[in-house]
């Protein structure tokens, strides 16, 4: 039930922030993947953001994080980031668009580094691959 409720407020936000929404059994699956990390940021109860990715032994990665339009410059994708650092404990990875400008400053500004390119991974955009080395932070 706890799981049912996170999917719709995840499903919500997903509508409101990505082109390409995952869709409710993808959110699912990611829920009850036995090695998935997730946060929600609430304000007031309500879902304003949200992070998820995968946490293994010495390594994670971060597969989405959003914050609803009507929230950002918080600070609110910061914190979530920040949170989901400090879960996995790790090296993290993330891939993100080449044209997503706010994404990768958030990256950066949380000391990710690139550590490589993928040439049109989305079709229409390359893929660039950042690390965080837990090492040196
Ligand atoms: C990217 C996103 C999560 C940022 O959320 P946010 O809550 O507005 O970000 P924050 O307020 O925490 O900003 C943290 C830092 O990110 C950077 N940043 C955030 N938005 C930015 C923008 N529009 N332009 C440039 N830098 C930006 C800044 O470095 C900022 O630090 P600063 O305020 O000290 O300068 C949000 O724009 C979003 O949900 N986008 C759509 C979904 C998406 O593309 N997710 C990433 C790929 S999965």
């Amino acid at each position: 039930m706890k799981n049912l409720l996170t999917a719709e407020q995840i499903f919500g936000i997903e509508q409101k922030c990505f082109s390409e929404p995952w869709s409710m059994e993808m959110i699912t699956a990611q829920l009850n993947s036995k090695n998935s990390a997730t946060l929600i940021k609430t304000i007031n109860g309500v879902p304003a953001g949200y992070a998820t990715g995968l946490k293994l032994e010495g390594e994670g990665e971060l597969y989405r994080i959003a914050v609803l339009p009507e929230h950002r410059g918080k600070g609110f994708a910061k914190e979530l980031l920040t949170r989901f650092l400090e879960k996995c404990g790790s090296d993290v990875f993330l891939e993100v668009r080449s044209e997503n400008k706010a994404a990768i400053a958030l990256y950066k500004s949380a000391g990710f580094e690139q550590a490589g390119l993928r040439k049109n991974y989305y079709g229409d955009d390359d893929a660039l691959i950042f690390r965080r080395n837990k090492c040196t932070h």
